[in-house]
């Protein structure tokens, strides 16, 4: 594209970027970068330089930028049929053959998957249907929704409010009442640093019935959970917290839906992160890593169970009352089948498992040692590094010392793209599954490089 001068101004002129310090960027104090193409797992912005992107995007880019084949099908569609709906029995060959391919993937007992755009719109629709379910039932009163602290989960009314940071609640009058919050299982945050991982799973699961006792399981519909805490500071979970979690929850006939986002279709080195922890859940939202972003799709895996009862309501009172213009867009669903067809010709699953513990043993061996390095951490193809400002007492830094912002930047420098997650001192790494060994090494060597530059 021929490069226009005034797209810079343009740009803080006229556009309301996302996740943006809105006034800042208006003074021009937070830097543009205005991207131009990619390769594998690198990115070309307008000023000539060349990153390697250890985001994917956001978490998304899973087979990596400039995949022909997924570019040829999706202008293939729009020359064929760029849209048509799919209410009322309507399809495409398209999003049939995606749904199709979805459900030969997701965990045996799940039934049908419904189309949206985003992983925000897929959750929203999964809490209407586990509303609805529970309306078809006979019991409205079991209508609240349990997330985790720190659980990322979208940023709508109702997603907002199932995501437990602050910053997405604080003046947007979120959480809505019928959500409620329970502790993250973030081991390294534990509560008592001489707890156990088993005494930390214990400790959370107590927490979780308590809050089940207080508010009356009668009045709860369903757990939300990503497989692996993921904007919320990439954290595994403790070993034997599902099966435990999972316990509680059938005790008291509460729904499951697991949030695979950024777990699906493959970032863990399994196809889904329910496989992963054996879990098994009612609703699995997917949308990232269904197209790796080529395009926007989301969607609801509805487990057999629940749509058994969905079958009912509407047998009771007519077409379900739920449905997006875009659902299942063709251009959409093209691209996601000649994505989820890459993946297994590149064999992209079993790379990200492999290249994923690669990457974390290196990272491991590069930073672990450094006394402001309190966690080094992942699963898959997915990395954190955790700052402390003391490890022994395990102190973590001042908020306004900006510490993980100053690290991505120092990264930045280096041409390599890390994320400083929202809450707290943490650098994210979340690459491609194409990503190699070497570059998984020049991932680390240039983490510790950016370490001692900012810490010392
Ligand atoms: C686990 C999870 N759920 C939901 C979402 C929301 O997806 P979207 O940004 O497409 O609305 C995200 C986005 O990062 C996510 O990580």
């Amino acid at each position: 594209m021929l490069k226009n001068d005034m797209l810079e101004q343009w740009d803080r002129e006229s556009f309301f970027h996302p996740s943006t310090h809105l006034a800042e960027f208006a003074r021009g104090n937070v830097a543009q970068r205005i991207v131009t193409g990619g390769t594998n797992c690198h990115i070309e912005d307008r000023d000539g330089n060349r990153l390697l992107d250890a985001f994917a995007g956001l978490y998304c880019v899973n087979v990596g930028y400039g995949r022909q084949d997924i570019a040829e099908a999706i202008a293939a569609q729009a020359r064929e049929l760029a849209y048509y709906h799919s209410y009322v029995g309507h399809g495409t060959e398209a999003s049939i053959t995606l749904a199709k391919m979805i459900m030969d993937r997701a965990p045996a007992h799940m039934s049908k998957v419904y189309f949206g755009m985003s992983g925000s719109d897929a959750n929203e629709t999964n809490i209407k249907l586990v509303w609805y379910y529970n309306n078809i039932l006979g019991r409205p009163e079991k209508k609240k929704i349990i997330s985790r602290w720190r659980g990322y989960h979208g940023s709508g009314l109702m997603t907002g409010s199932l995501t437990g940071l602050e910053l997405f609640h604080n003046k947007f009058d979120l959480p809505l009442s019928q959500v409620i919050h329970t502790e993250a299982p973030y081991y390294f945050r534990r509560p008592d640093p001489a707890m156990s991982e088993a005494d930390f799973v214990a400790h959370c699961v107590a927490e979780l019935e308590t809050l089940i006792e207080d508010e009356g399981a009668e009045s709860i519909a369903a757990f939300i959970g990503e497989p692996v805490l993921g904007t919320g500071g990439i954290v595994p979970p403790p070993a034997g917290y599902w099966e435990a979690v999972q316990k509680v929850l059938e005790k008291h006939d509460i729904l499951l839906i697991a949030d695979e986002v950024v777990t699906g279709f493959g970032r863990l080195g399994t196809m889904f992160g329910s496989e992963h922890y054996g879990l098994k859940p009612d609703l699995i939202t997917i949308a990232k890593g269904l197209t790796s972003a080529y395009a926007p799709l989301s969607g609801s895996i509805v487990s057999e169970r629940m749509w058994k009862v969905l079958e009912q309501g509407t047998d009771e009172n007519g077409a379900i009352g739920h449905g997006w213009t875009y659902s299942a867009h063709p251009i959409g669903a093209a691209a996601g089948v000649a994505n989820l067809k890459l993946i297994d010709e590149l064999n992209l699953v079993q790379n990200a498992g492999e290249t994923g513990a690669y990457l974390n043993r290196v990272m491991a061996e590069a930073v672990g040692g450094h006394a402001r390095v309190g966690d080094v951490r992942g699963e898959g193809m997915l990395c954190a590094v955790e700052f402390v400002k003391d490890r022994d007492s395990r102190t973590f830094y001042d908020a306004a010392e900006k510490i993980g912002p100053q690290l991505s930047a120092a990264l930045l420098e280096q041409g390599v793209i890390a994320r400083a997650m929202p809450q707290g001192d943490i650098l994210g790494f979340a690459p491609p599954f194409c990503l190699t060994r070497a570059e998984a090494d020049e991932i680390a060597g240039k983490t510790a490089i950016a370490v001692k530059k900012v810490l010392g």
